[in-house]
């Protein structure tokens, strides 16, 4: 079974998915993580972002990004580095939408997501999941929250727990920022699948989210038994 989780940044999906997935004994795909640690990749060989939209299939093969199997998600490798901590740095947030926006990117990770999913029941989170890497989803769910109440949630993330008006009002604008260029690119942008669920976690907690989530995948098993 595959269950697609896509939403603007901040609104959870990433931490929902993990936890549903654990819930429900799937395997997490987190595909953000993929286009991180391209990303990452492309700065540590020190070529500018001016130049990403020059990079060809072998030039991305030559980062040598890749996932392999951890405990119930995948771990994403740079050679033989795991990057799994370093993809999450404010450089990498500031630079990811640009990677995410070009074509010869986009085709190179749909068939390593793609792969991925093979032979697994999966939870798998990101933009395009449902419109583009997995269109024939069992489940697909589009989260929206509130942009104040996203950053905040962002800002959490990274220890920040009684932020200044000041903090959260910039948090807002890197938020808005990131979500109109994943939105208005041309390829694959942010939408919501036709036939995807929409919940708005705005007044929701992490716990009421999971369940949420665990309750319609639950409901879609049923169904597809009956
Ligand atoms: O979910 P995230 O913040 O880790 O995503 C990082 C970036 O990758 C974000 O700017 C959008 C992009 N992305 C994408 O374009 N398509 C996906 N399926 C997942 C992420």
């Amino acid at each position: 079974m595959i269950v697609t989780i896509d939403g603007p940044a901040g609104s959870g999906k990433s931490s929902t998915a993990r936890e549903v997935a654990r819930r429900l004994g799937f395997r997490h795909l987190d595909s953000g993580a993929f286009y991180r640690a391209l990303t990452y990749a492309a700065l540590a060989a020190g070529i500018p972002p001016e130049r990403w939209p020059e990079l060809s299939a072998a030039d991305l093969d030559a980062f040598q990004v890749h996932a392999t199997l951890a405990e119930r998600g995948y771990r994403l490798l740079v050679g033989d580095t795991d990057v799994s901590d370093r993809i999450r740095s404010p450089e990498v947030n500031a630079n990811v939408s640009r990677i995410a926006r070009i074509p010869a990117v986009r085709g190179w990770l749909l068939e390593r997501l793609r792969d991925a999913a093979r032979g697994t029941d999966l939870v798998a989170d990101g933009r395009d999941l449902g419109t583009v890497v997995f269109p024939d989803a069992d489940l697909k769910i589009f989260l929206v929250a509130d942009p104040t109440e996203r950053a905040r949630r962002r800002l959490a993330e990274q220890g920040v727990t009684t932020p200044s008006a000041g903090e959260l009002a910039a948090e807002v604008e890197r938020l808005t920022l990131r979500d109109r260029i994943d939105s208005e690119r041309e390829i694959a942008p942010l939408t919501k699948p036709a036939d995807a669920v929409v919940l708005d976690t705005t007044t929701l907690d992490f716990d009421e989210q999971v369940e949420r989530v665990v309750a319609l995948v639950r409901a879609r098993q049923r169904g597809a038994r009956d």
